[in-house]
Protein backbone atom coordinates (compact mmCIF):
# COMPACT_ATOMS: atom_id res chain seq x y z
CA UNK A 1 0.00 0.00 0.00
CA UNK A 2 2.83 2.18 0.86
CA UNK A 3 5.57 1.23 -1.82
CA UNK A 4 2.23 1.62 -4.17
CA UNK A 5 1.28 5.29 -2.86
CA UNK A 6 5.09 6.47 -3.01
CA UNK A 7 5.33 4.74 -6.87
CA UNK A 8 3.28 7.43 -8.59
CA UNK A 9 5.99 9.65 -7.66
CA UNK A 10 9.28 10.14 -10.38
CA UNK A 11 12.66 9.13 -8.58
CA UNK A 12 15.40 10.33 -10.23
CA UNK A 13 18.31 7.41 -8.89
CA UNK A 14 20.92 8.94 -7.13
CA UNK A 15 21.33 6.04 -4.48
CA UNK A 16 20.76 2.86 -6.28
CA UNK A 17 20.86 0.34 -3.34
CA UNK A 18 20.49 0.10 0.70
CA UNK A 19 22.62 1.82 2.95
CA UNK A 20 23.96 -0.38 5.02
CA UNK A 21 22.77 -1.02 8.75
CA UNK A 22 25.02 -1.52 11.36
CA UNK A 23 25.34 -3.06 14.54
CA UNK A 24 27.53 -0.64 16.71
CA UNK A 25 29.54 -3.06 19.14
CA UNK A 26 31.12 -0.55 21.43
CA UNK A 27 28.41 1.40 21.87
CA UNK A 28 26.16 -1.61 22.60
CA UNK A 29 28.25 -3.21 24.85
CA UNK A 30 28.58 0.51 26.56
CA UNK A 31 24.81 1.07 26.60
CA UNK A 32 24.22 -2.99 27.30
CA UNK A 33 21.37 -3.45 24.09
CA UNK A 34 22.02 -3.87 20.35
CA UNK A 35 22.70 -0.68 19.25
CA UNK A 36 22.70 -0.13 15.01
CA UNK A 37 23.04 2.88 12.49
CA UNK A 38 21.53 3.63 9.13
CA UNK A 39 24.72 4.54 7.78
CA UNK A 40 22.73 7.56 5.32
CA UNK A 41 25.98 9.60 5.41
CA UNK A 42 27.74 6.59 3.45
CA UNK A 43 25.09 8.31 0.36
CA UNK A 44 26.70 7.99 -3.18
CA UNK A 45 26.67 11.74 -4.25
CA UNK A 46 28.99 14.34 -2.91
CA UNK A 47 30.27 13.32 -0.19
CA UNK A 48 27.08 11.30 1.03
CA UNK A 49 24.28 12.54 3.80
CA UNK A 50 20.67 12.60 4.16
CA UNK A 51 19.53 14.89 1.64
CA UNK A 52 20.11 12.60 -1.45
CA UNK A 53 16.84 11.11 -0.55
CA UNK A 54 15.33 13.89 -0.50
CA UNK A 55 16.65 15.41 -4.19
CA UNK A 56 15.89 11.80 -5.76
CA UNK A 57 12.10 12.98 -5.74
CA UNK A 58 12.87 17.00 -5.50
CA UNK A 59 15.23 17.25 -8.36
CA UNK A 60 12.74 14.64 -10.40
CA UNK A 61 10.17 16.77 -10.27
CA UNK A 62 12.51 20.14 -11.37
CA UNK A 63 13.18 18.04 -14.41
CA UNK A 64 9.88 17.02 -15.31
CA UNK A 65 8.76 20.78 -15.06
CA UNK A 66 12.03 22.07 -17.57
CA UNK A 67 13.82 23.59 -14.83
CA UNK A 68 17.42 24.78 -15.91
CA UNK A 69 18.18 25.78 -12.29
CA UNK A 70 18.04 24.79 -8.88
CA UNK A 71 17.13 27.69 -6.18
CA UNK A 72 18.21 26.61 -2.81
CA UNK A 73 19.26 28.60 1.04
CA UNK A 74 21.15 27.09 4.07
CA UNK A 75 24.33 27.82 5.87
CA UNK A 76 27.47 28.51 4.66
CA UNK A 77 28.55 25.37 5.40
CA UNK A 78 25.29 23.83 5.09
CA UNK A 79 24.97 19.71 3.98
CA UNK A 80 21.71 19.91 2.01
CA UNK A 81 23.34 23.36 -0.13
CA UNK A 82 26.30 20.91 -0.92
CA UNK A 83 24.53 18.01 -2.41
CA UNK A 84 21.77 19.89 -4.08
CA UNK A 85 24.84 21.94 -6.04
CA UNK A 86 26.32 18.92 -6.42
CA UNK A 87 23.05 17.02 -8.19
CA UNK A 88 22.74 20.29 -10.05
CA UNK A 89 26.23 20.22 -11.79
CA UNK A 90 25.56 16.33 -11.85
CA UNK A 91 22.29 16.99 -14.18
CA UNK A 92 23.44 19.66 -16.19
CA UNK A 93 21.74 22.48 -14.15
CA UNK A 94 22.46 25.63 -12.57
CA UNK A 95 22.85 26.16 -8.98
CA UNK A 96 21.97 29.34 -6.81
CA UNK A 97 22.47 29.24 -3.38
CA UNK A 98 21.58 31.62 -0.57
CA UNK A 99 23.46 31.42 2.05
CA UNK A 100 23.72 32.44 5.35
CA UNK A 101 26.39 33.21 8.46
CA UNK A 102 24.36 31.65 11.84
CA UNK A 103 26.97 31.94 14.08
CA UNK A 104 28.36 35.24 13.02
CA UNK A 105 31.97 33.72 12.80
CA UNK A 106 34.91 35.33 10.44
CA UNK A 107 36.87 31.92 10.54
CA UNK A 108 38.24 32.14 7.70
CA UNK A 109 37.89 27.82 7.35
CA UNK A 110 33.86 28.44 7.92
CA UNK A 111 33.81 30.89 5.59
CA UNK A 112 35.90 29.42 2.69
CA UNK A 113 36.45 25.84 3.23
CA UNK A 114 34.90 22.30 3.55
CA UNK A 115 31.37 22.45 2.00
CA UNK A 116 31.32 26.36 0.49
CA UNK A 117 34.57 25.14 -1.27
CA UNK A 118 32.80 22.33 -2.83
CA UNK A 119 30.09 24.57 -3.76
CA UNK A 120 33.00 26.51 -5.84
CA UNK A 121 33.64 23.12 -7.15
CA UNK A 122 30.10 22.41 -8.57
CA UNK A 123 29.53 26.11 -10.28
CA UNK A 124 27.09 27.33 -7.67
CA UNK A 125 26.30 30.88 -7.54
CA UNK A 126 26.58 31.82 -4.27
CA UNK A 127 24.42 34.93 -2.93
CA UNK A 128 25.32 36.28 0.60
CA UNK A 129 22.34 37.02 2.74
CA UNK A 130 22.16 38.63 6.17
CA UNK A 131 20.01 35.76 7.71
CA UNK A 132 17.48 33.92 6.71
CA UNK A 133 14.98 34.84 8.60
CA UNK A 134 11.88 34.53 5.97
CA UNK A 135 13.32 31.91 3.14
CA UNK A 136 10.30 31.26 1.34
CA UNK A 137 10.18 34.54 0.24
CA UNK A 138 13.78 35.35 -0.39
CA UNK A 139 14.15 32.12 -2.34
CA UNK A 140 11.00 33.43 -4.38
CA UNK A 141 12.37 36.80 -4.71
CA UNK A 142 15.91 35.37 -5.83
CA UNK A 143 14.05 32.51 -8.21
CA UNK A 144 11.87 35.69 -9.54
CA UNK A 145 14.80 37.79 -10.32
CA UNK A 146 16.11 34.36 -12.69
CA UNK A 147 13.36 34.43 -14.16
CA UNK A 148 13.04 37.75 -15.57
CA UNK A 149 16.55 36.84 -16.70
CA UNK A 150 15.00 34.28 -19.05
CA UNK A 151 15.94 31.06 -16.73
CA UNK A 152 13.48 28.30 -15.34
CA UNK A 153 14.04 28.21 -11.62
CA UNK A 154 12.68 25.07 -9.19
CA UNK A 155 12.94 25.76 -5.46
CA UNK A 156 13.99 23.64 -2.80
CA UNK A 157 13.61 24.67 0.35
CA UNK A 158 16.00 24.74 3.40
CA UNK A 159 17.22 20.93 4.02
CA UNK A 160 14.70 19.91 1.07
CA UNK A 161 11.85 19.69 3.76
CA UNK A 162 8.91 19.44 2.16
CA UNK A 163 6.15 16.67 1.57
CA UNK A 164 7.67 16.04 -2.11
CA UNK A 165 10.98 16.08 -0.34
CA UNK A 166 10.00 13.88 2.57
CA UNK A 167 9.24 10.94 -0.05
CA UNK A 168 13.03 10.52 0.40
CA UNK A 169 12.60 9.19 4.10
CA UNK A 170 9.20 7.33 3.25
CA UNK A 171 11.16 5.38 0.92
CA UNK A 172 14.04 5.08 3.79
CA UNK A 173 11.38 3.83 5.66
CA UNK A 174 10.48 1.28 3.71
CA UNK A 175 14.06 0.34 3.10
CA UNK A 176 14.69 0.17 6.81
CA UNK A 177 11.90 -2.15 7.57
CA UNK A 178 13.27 -4.48 4.89
CA UNK A 179 16.96 -4.74 6.33
CA UNK A 180 15.33 -5.17 9.81
CA UNK A 181 13.09 -8.26 8.67
CA UNK A 182 16.01 -9.71 7.10
CA UNK A 183 18.45 -9.82 10.22
CA UNK A 184 15.13 -10.31 12.03
CA UNK A 185 15.63 -7.27 14.29
CA UNK A 186 12.50 -5.35 16.47
CA UNK A 187 13.99 -2.70 17.62
CA UNK A 188 12.86 -0.55 20.55
CA UNK A 189 12.75 3.26 19.00
CA UNK A 190 14.47 4.55 15.80
CA UNK A 191 16.37 7.46 17.11
CA UNK A 192 16.73 10.54 14.54
CA UNK A 193 18.31 14.08 14.02
CA UNK A 194 15.56 16.47 13.53
CA UNK A 195 16.42 19.77 12.04
CA UNK A 196 14.07 20.81 8.77
CA UNK A 197 11.82 17.72 9.70
CA UNK A 198 11.63 16.05 6.68
CA UNK A 199 14.14 13.27 7.63
CA UNK A 200 11.35 12.22 10.75
CA UNK A 201 8.02 13.23 8.72
CA UNK A 202 9.26 10.51 6.43
CA UNK A 203 10.21 8.04 8.56
CA UNK A 204 7.34 8.56 11.30
CA UNK A 205 4.68 8.20 8.60
CA UNK A 206 6.47 5.25 7.15
CA UNK A 207 6.45 3.27 10.39
CA UNK A 208 3.07 4.68 11.53
CA UNK A 209 1.94 2.22 8.47
CA UNK A 210 4.70 -0.38 8.76
CA UNK A 211 5.18 -1.12 12.27
CA UNK A 212 2.67 0.72 13.97
CA UNK A 213 3.91 0.02 17.61
CA UNK A 214 7.94 1.50 17.14
CA UNK A 215 8.57 4.82 18.51
CA UNK A 216 10.05 7.43 16.03
CA UNK A 217 12.16 9.63 18.03
CA UNK A 218 13.72 12.47 17.02
CA UNK A 219 16.37 14.71 18.21
CA UNK A 220 16.46 18.62 18.00
CA UNK A 221 19.70 20.11 15.93
CA UNK A 222 18.45 23.36 15.71
CA UNK A 223 15.49 24.24 18.06
CA UNK A 224 13.65 23.32 21.30
CA UNK A 225 11.03 20.74 21.14
CA UNK A 226 8.10 23.00 21.33
CA UNK A 227 9.42 25.00 18.47
CA UNK A 228 10.07 21.38 16.51
CA UNK A 229 6.71 19.79 17.25
CA UNK A 230 4.40 21.54 15.22
CA UNK A 231 7.12 22.01 11.90
CA UNK A 232 7.40 18.07 12.30
CA UNK A 233 3.63 17.68 12.77
CA UNK A 234 3.04 19.77 9.46
CA UNK A 235 5.08 18.34 7.63
CA UNK A 236 3.66 15.16 8.11
CA UNK A 237 0.36 15.61 7.46
CA UNK A 238 1.20 17.39 4.34
CA UNK A 239 2.87 14.00 3.33
CA UNK A 240 0.40 12.01 4.55
CA UNK A 241 -2.10 14.26 2.08
CA UNK A 242 0.30 14.09 -0.50
CA UNK A 243 0.19 10.30 -0.50
CA UNK A 244 -3.19 9.09 0.53
CA UNK A 245 -2.13 7.61 3.95
CA UNK A 246 -4.02 8.14 7.28
CA UNK A 247 -2.70 10.72 9.41
CA UNK A 248 -1.57 9.32 12.60
CA UNK A 249 -3.26 10.39 15.88
CA UNK A 250 -0.32 10.51 18.09
CA UNK A 251 2.18 13.91 17.86
CA UNK A 252 5.36 13.27 16.26
CA UNK A 253 8.09 12.11 19.14
CA UNK A 254 10.75 14.11 20.03
CA UNK A 255 13.75 15.60 22.64
CA UNK A 256 15.83 18.28 22.69
CA UNK A 257 18.10 17.87 25.74
CA UNK A 258 21.19 17.49 23.16
CA UNK A 259 20.49 20.87 20.80
CA UNK A 260 23.13 23.88 22.06
CA UNK A 261 23.66 26.80 20.23
CA UNK A 262 26.31 26.00 17.61
CA UNK A 263 24.64 23.07 16.18
CA UNK A 264 25.59 20.11 18.88
CA UNK A 265 27.25 22.11 21.52
CA UNK A 266 25.76 20.88 24.89
CA UNK A 267 23.60 23.32 26.62
C1 LIG B 1 23.72 15.54 10.35
C2 LIG B 1 22.23 15.72 10.24
N1 LIG B 1 21.45 14.64 10.22
C3 LIG B 1 20.12 14.75 10.11
C4 LIG B 1 19.51 15.98 10.06
C5 LIG B 1 18.04 16.04 10.06
O1 LIG B 1 17.46 16.04 8.83
P1 LIG B 1 16.22 16.99 8.53
O2 LIG B 1 16.81 18.29 8.08
O3 LIG B 1 15.46 16.26 7.50
O4 LIG B 1 15.43 17.17 9.80
C6 LIG B 1 20.30 17.13 10.02
C7 LIG B 1 19.66 18.42 9.87
O5 LIG B 1 20.01 19.40 10.36
C8 LIG B 1 21.68 16.99 10.14
O6 LIG B 1 22.49 18.06 10.14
Amino acid sequence: MLATALARFPRLTLQSSATPLELLPRLSAELGRPVYCKRDDTTSLALGGNKVRKLEYLVAAALADGADTLVTAGAIQSNHVRQTAAVAAQQGLGCVALLENPIATADPGYLHGGNRLLLELFGAEVSAVAALDDPVSQLETAAERLRQQGRKPWVIPIGGSSALGALGYVRAGLELDAQLHELQLQPAAVILASGSAGTQAGLDLAFHQLRPELPVIGVTVSRTEAEQLPKVALLRQQLAGLLGVALPEDPPQLRDGYFGPCYGEPN
